[in-house]
């Protein structure tokens, strides 16, 4: 976790921005935190050419701002956000996505794609993307068949978050925990490293060979 004081005024800043534009999302005050520290964390020591970082779920653009500010934070030029959401949710609306990242300044790190996300992931080269944020639909139909595309398609050392990850929740909660669950327990073997953080939030990092 990053203590450096330029990283905390920066994080500070984005919640202000936060509050001021009203932007809709399902992520809490914690999470966020943890997911602007370890991303900027990973950008800080990452020498890569053309970082991805990438989401699933955009809804109204809360997770998309707090990836492009953690982007553009981090100062590492290589690096930009990929935000895709099918805006299958009612809720849910591309323009809100766009105004958002438009108001934070965030044009230049964010690139916002209505597209289905397994076809998102299929479309994606092994080994390219460096972090990403699994929130779309939370069916356990639809993360049972979405995880196994996961880890192929990350970089070595890069990282995962699952969002809304509860198994212990009643029944209509747990999906996303139970697929989850299931898929470590098949490649628990394989895993070097993953944690949870408080009910909602789960994070794993793709073994790297180098380390
Ligand atoms: C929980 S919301 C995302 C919240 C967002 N990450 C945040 O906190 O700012 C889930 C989103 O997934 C989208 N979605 C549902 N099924 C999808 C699919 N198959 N492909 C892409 N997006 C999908 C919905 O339209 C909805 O906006």
């Amino acid at each position: 976790m990053t203590t450096d004081v330029k990283e905390i005024i920066g994080f500070d800043k984005f919640i202000d921005d936060l509050r001021r534009f009203q932007v809709g999302g399902s992520f809490v005050g914690t999470e966020l935190h943890i997911m602007y520290d370890l991303v900027i964390e990973l950008l800080g020591r990452s020498q890569d050419a053309n970082i991805l970082v990438a989401e699933l779920g955009a809804y109204q653009g809360l997770t998309a701002c707090l990836l492009g500010a953690a982007v553009k934070d981090s100062e590492n030029g290589n690096a930009r956000v990929v935000s895709i959401d099918n805006y299958s949710n009612p809720d849910s609306h591309r323009d809100l996505v766009v105004e958002a990242v438009s108001n934070f300044g965030l044009n230049d790190f964010v690139a916002i794609l209505d597209q289905d996300d397994l076809e998102y992931l299929h479309s994606c080269d092994d080994d390219s993307i460096s972090v990403l944020l699994v929130d779309s639909l939370h069916s356990y139909e639809h993360v049972k068949e979405t995880v196994p595309f996961i880890l192929p398609k990350m970089r070595p050392g890069g990282l995962v978050f699952v969002h809304d990850y509860q198994p212990e929740a009643e029944e209509q909660y747990a999906t996303v925990g139970k697929a989850v669950d299931e898929w470590l327990e098949e490649h628990g073997d394989k895993t070097i490293d993953h944690g949870r953080d408080g009910r909602f939030f789960w994070f794993y990092i793709k073994e790297d060979d180098d380390e």
